[in-house]
């Protein structure tokens, strides 16, 4: 490692590598000269989010299943860090599914934390989620005062904090949990049933079609920009804190913002490539099941133990991301 905050000449192990967060962070440690692993199955995640890294010799692509215990074996091989992105994401989804969400977010996680502490990888850092806190109703939201889960999909990422903190204590691995606050950033998918609110909105603006707000737009969210959970990662893998091991974290920037705020923000910063999106108006509809009102995250413990530094205003973020919405779905 040259620099403390960055890995540098290391074997990492990207989960869900072709996915929004995973091909932000394969890019990010290429380019930061490590090897690179990609562990795959295209079920949400894009070939064309990795296209531009295949020529890399330092790269890896393995298509593959976490619910398969044996490409998780192959993948872990030799390898330093485990970054483990890849699950099936979204409360509708696993509203709809129950099952296949069980099966992918608790056993292919079961799969893949079990082969990485046979191969003593030196740490195993896992995507958990804000949905956690359920319907505990303190704000900021602090790791350890949770309540109950709103969603099978918030009971999966629980459990896997459950099996992390089991699983270091059993097999002698060093993991840490990311509770991620609403992520946003280049190649977060715009499309389809299940995509987050900001592609979402966008996409719709794009088409000057009405963007539908659940609720009454109050509900506010801590956006956080895909530059600092890349910034977390990093920093959760290589730590060399020993109280900071073995611990779950909030990822979130620390900041509040409506949905008819963010909506406002869009337009805005939509307006200078086509004016005429200031004349789409927003359909309000009832609010979703297992939704939580409102999500904003202390980031003491992060801040304290890992050093993290969030550095991008939804302003800014939002900024940094407008033009890949429009150069993506304008065509
Ligand atoms: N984006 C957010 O705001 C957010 C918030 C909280 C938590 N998270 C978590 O962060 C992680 C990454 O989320 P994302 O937004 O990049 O989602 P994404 O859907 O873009 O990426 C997930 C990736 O995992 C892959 N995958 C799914 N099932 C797999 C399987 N069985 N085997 C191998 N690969 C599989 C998908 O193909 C995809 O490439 C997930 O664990 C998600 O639950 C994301």
């Amino acid at each position: 490692m040259t620099n403390s905050r960055q890995i540098t000449h290391s074997r990492i192990l990207v989960t869900g590598g072709a996915g929004f967060i995973g091909s932000n962070l394969c890019e990010k440690l290429l380019h930061q000269d490590n090897e690179v692993i990609c562990l795959d199955n295209f079920s949400t995640g894009k070939r064309e989010n990795l296209t531009h890294l295949l020529p890399n010799p330092h790269f890896k692509l393995l298509e593959g299943d976490i619910r398969n215990p044996q490409d998780c074996q192959l993948a872990v091989q030799g390898v330093d860090y485990v970054l483990h992105q890849a699950a099936l994401g979204s409360v509708p989804r696993s509203i709809k599914n129950p099952m296949l969400t069980d099966e992918v977010n608790v056993n292919g996680f079961v799969n893949i934390l079990f082969a990485s502490a046979q191969a003593k990888v030196k740490r195993f850092v896992y995507a958990s989620s804000s949905s956690v806190y359920g319907d505990y109703p303190h704000l900021p939201k602090v790791e350890h005062l949770i309540g109950k889960p709103l969603s099978p999909y918030a009971i999966s990422k629980y459990t896997n904090e459950l099996y992390a903190q089991v699983f270091s204590q059993l097999y002698d691995i060093q993991c840490i949990g990311l509770r991620y606050f609403n992520v946003y950033g280049k190649r977060q998918n715009p499309e389809g049933e299940y995509s987050a609110v900001i592609p979402r909105f966008v996409g719709k603006l794009i088409r000057h079609e009405s963007p539908v707000i659940y609720g009454d737009g109050e509900q506010s969210r801590d956006f956080t920009y895909i530059e600092d959970v890349l910034q977390a990662n990093q920093l959760a893998a290589i730590t060399t804190n020993e109280n900071a091991s073995n611990q779950v974290y909030n990822i979130a920037f620390c900041g509040q913002t409506t949905l008819k705020d963010l909506y406002n923000l869009l337009v805005e910063l939509l307006i200078p490539f086509d004016e005429k999106i200031a004349l789409v108006i927003p359909t309000f509809t009832e609010n979703r099941k297992g939704d939580v009102r409102h999500s904003y995250a202390s980031i003491d413990k992060a801040k304290q133990l890992l050093d993290y530094q969030p550095q991008f205003y939804i302003k800014e973020g939002l900024q940094n991301t407008i033009s890949w919405y429009w150069d993506t779905l304008s065509q």
